[in-house]
């Protein structure tokens, strides 16, 4: 529908175009994700999170020489300013993890003085920064809630294997590593998703990464983006077994309540995403004795395929996700945290991306209120 100055409205933006990009392209109908050209099976088998944020940020793969040059780089800023511990410290044991997880991820702005360069140099080092300290913030919070020490980073670790050695304290296994390195691969990137577009409209202003990414935490953090993984997670709690399924979906769907972990905005089709995670969720839930969970999320899908599969509305990466995360040991309210350190690859490759043409993201409004209303003194209202 156009308005009277003859822009389109757009409710929720649901067809419209913001931009080009050239990192990852979604077909929707035909349930495709590719980085740079990449279908995202080939690299969930294959690549490592390290290889694919560097794939996302300078539009090929690497080679030996530069992806060792590249992890060194991460390596050596998975530390966290002295300040910033202080600031975990200091933060209420039973604080929300996505509200900490946004303080914290603004608050290292206050500890690098390039902060407010946003020269492309600048920048790269900044989103190497974010991508290699989101981690250990996460880490250091969850043993600072549960009254443990904080575990300093091992910079001979891989990110995923840094983050489970600093959450635990103990060596974790190859399985263990993998699965997770699989999962930050898999929520890397996706187009301009809700908080991906969230960080573009704020850098869209010249603001800064640190200000562009703290704000698309907050945007993850909602139910409807990556706060479904929680939310999967919580129903097959609530449902409890096998044997009460069939009766909790009867129920929701008659309400017409939305499934955590199934539908979404641009696929009609099987998330590919969820393809390759399903196969994992399986492996990792017999190894760690979740079958229950796993066969639960297989009823629930087959009894989805059949009540909404002909509505386009299919399992997204949430769902899955939801028992690979649980079979790896994390804590329900760390899942949606696991999605925003890796979404810190995409967010900061889109924001850098955007600047190299940069245009202020400002729509319009359809405005539907009164005209011409006169002013009324207070003391005759
Ligand atoms: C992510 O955008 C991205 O790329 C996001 C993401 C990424 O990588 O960044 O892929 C990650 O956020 C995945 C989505 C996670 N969210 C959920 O799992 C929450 C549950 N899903 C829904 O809330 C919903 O599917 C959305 C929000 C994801 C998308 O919904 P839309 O496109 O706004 O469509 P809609 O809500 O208007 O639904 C259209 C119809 C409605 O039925 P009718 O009113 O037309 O009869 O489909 C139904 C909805 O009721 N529907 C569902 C459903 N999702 C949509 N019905 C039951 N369960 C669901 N999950």
């Amino acid at each position: 529908m156009s308005t009277a100055t003859g822009k389109q409205f757009d409710q929720g933006l649901v067809n419209t175009i913001a931009a080009e990009t050239q990192m990852s392209f979604i077909d929707g109908e035909k349930g495709i994700l590719e980085y740079v050209g990449i279908d995202i099976d080939s690299l969930a088998r294959n690549s490592t999170f390290e290889e694919s944020t560097y794939l996302l940020w300078n539009g090929r793969l690497p080679n030996p020489t530069e992806l060792a040059a590249f992890e060194q780089q991460l390596r050596a800023e998975y530390e966290l300013p002295a300040g910033v511990i202080d600031m975990i410290r200091a933060t209420p044991a039973d604080a929300a993890t996505m509200h900490t997880v946004q303080t914290l991820v603004s608050s290292l702005s206050l500890f690098d003085a390039e902060a407010d360069d946003d020269s492309p140099e600048a920048n790269i080092r900044k989103a190497i920064r974010l991508v290699a300290k989101t981690p250990t913030l996460i880490a250091a919070f969850d043993r600072h809630r549960k009254g443990k020490e904080i575990i300093a980073p091992d910079a001979d670790r891989s990110i995923a294997g840094n983050f489970l050695w600093m959450l635990r304290g103990e060596e974790p296994t190859e399985t263990m590593v993998r699965a997770l390195d699989v999962c930050l691969v898999l929520h890397a990137d996706h187009g301009f998703n809700a908080s991906t577009f969230t960080s573009l409209v704020v850098i869209s202003t010249l603001s800064d990464l640190y200000s562009a990414c703290s704000a698309a935490v907050g945007a993850l953090r909602g139910p409807l983006h990556g706060g479904a993984n929680e939310g999967v997670m919580v129903m097959l709690n609530e449902i409890g077994d096998m044997s009460q399924v069939d009766g909790f979906m009867k129920g929701k769907l008659e309400r017409k309540e939305k499934i955590m972990g199934f539908g979404h905005r641009v696929y009609k089709a099987y998330d590919p995403r969820a393809t390759y995670l399903k196969t994992f969720a399986e492996g990792l839930a017999r190894d760690t004795g979740n079958m229950p969970l796993y066969e639960m999320s297989t009823r629930i899908e087959s009894i989805m395929h059949e009540a909404v599969a002909d509505k386009g509305i299919f399992p997204n990466v949430d769902f899955y996700s939801a028992t690979t995360y649980w079979s790896l040991g994390l804590d329900l309210d760390l899942f949606t945290p696991m999605f925003a350190l890796s979404r810190m690859s995409g967010w900061t490759g889109h924001c850098i991306e955007y600047l190299k043409n940069n245009k202020l993201i400002r729509p319009g409004a359809a405005y539907v209120g009164p005209h011409e209303v006169p002013y009324v003194a207070l003391c005759d209202r």
